[in-house]
């Protein structure tokens, strides 16, 4: 039986208690801290470890240039502001690397020629998890987050996924926040509103 402490309050303040949304980001996001955030967010769980996310850190003024015309109206100014914007996306073609990810078996064939809408919904519930899994390692990273569903995703996947079977999901944009500038936080839902102990 493993024997696990809980994180100290201040790891949980930073991931979940005091984290907030921001829409204000600045600062340096180096490609180092980019591909450490990959390599924590990887080892979060998915059905069969298919792992189906795809990552786009836009980061150059031409990538941003590529993705400006899909943003929301509410969304352009602080994505084009923000150090970098992760596109994140799920392959529908994740099956492909299942002999590798899970190789105690062929899976391949439990999800080979399936309707492309059940390979959605397999692709999106797994791809959301690890996205939620990306916003977590950054917050871990000391990054502040600001996700967003509010653009076009028929136009980001022409502009950055054209001849793929990859799909965007959300974007996150990364950097560093001042949390002086946020309004106050929304409630939550308490436990016995939300959840039921039987
Ligand atoms: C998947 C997702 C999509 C979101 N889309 C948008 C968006 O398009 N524009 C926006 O301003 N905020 C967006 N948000 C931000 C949420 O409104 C915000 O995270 C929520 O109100 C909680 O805020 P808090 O973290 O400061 O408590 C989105 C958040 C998530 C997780």
């Amino acid at each position: 039986m493993s024997n696990t402490p809980p994180l100290p309050a201040y790891a949980l303040d930073q991931l979940f208690r005091t984290a907030r949304t921001h829409n204000e980001l600045k600062g340096e996001v180096s490609d180092e801290t980019l591909r450490e955030l990959y390599d924590l967010a990887k080892w979060g769980p998915t059905s069969a470890n298919m792992s189906p996310l795809r990552l786009v850190f836009v980061k150059s003024p031409e990538a941003k240039a590529r993705l400006a015309p899909a943003l929301d109206e509410g969304n352009h100014a602080k994505t084009m502001a923000a150090p970098v914007t992760a596109i994140v996306a799920y392959d529908l073609a994740f099956y492909e690397k299942l002999p590798y990810l899970f190789p105690h078996t062929d899976a391949r064939g439990w999800f080979d020629g399936k309707p492309e809408a059940d390979l959605t919904t397999i692709a999106l519930r797994n791809g959301s998890l690890q996205g939620a899994y990306v916003l977590m390692a950054a917050r871990a990273l000391g990054l502040d987050t600001g996700p967003m569903s509010g653009f076009n995703n028929a136009l980001v996947d022409e502009a950055f996924f054209a001849g793929t079977k990859i799909k965007s999901n959300f974007l996150i944009n990364l950097g560093h926040g001042d949390t002086a500038k946020l309004f106050p936080r929304s409630p939550r839902l308490s436990f016995d509103e939300a959840a039921r102990i039987l």
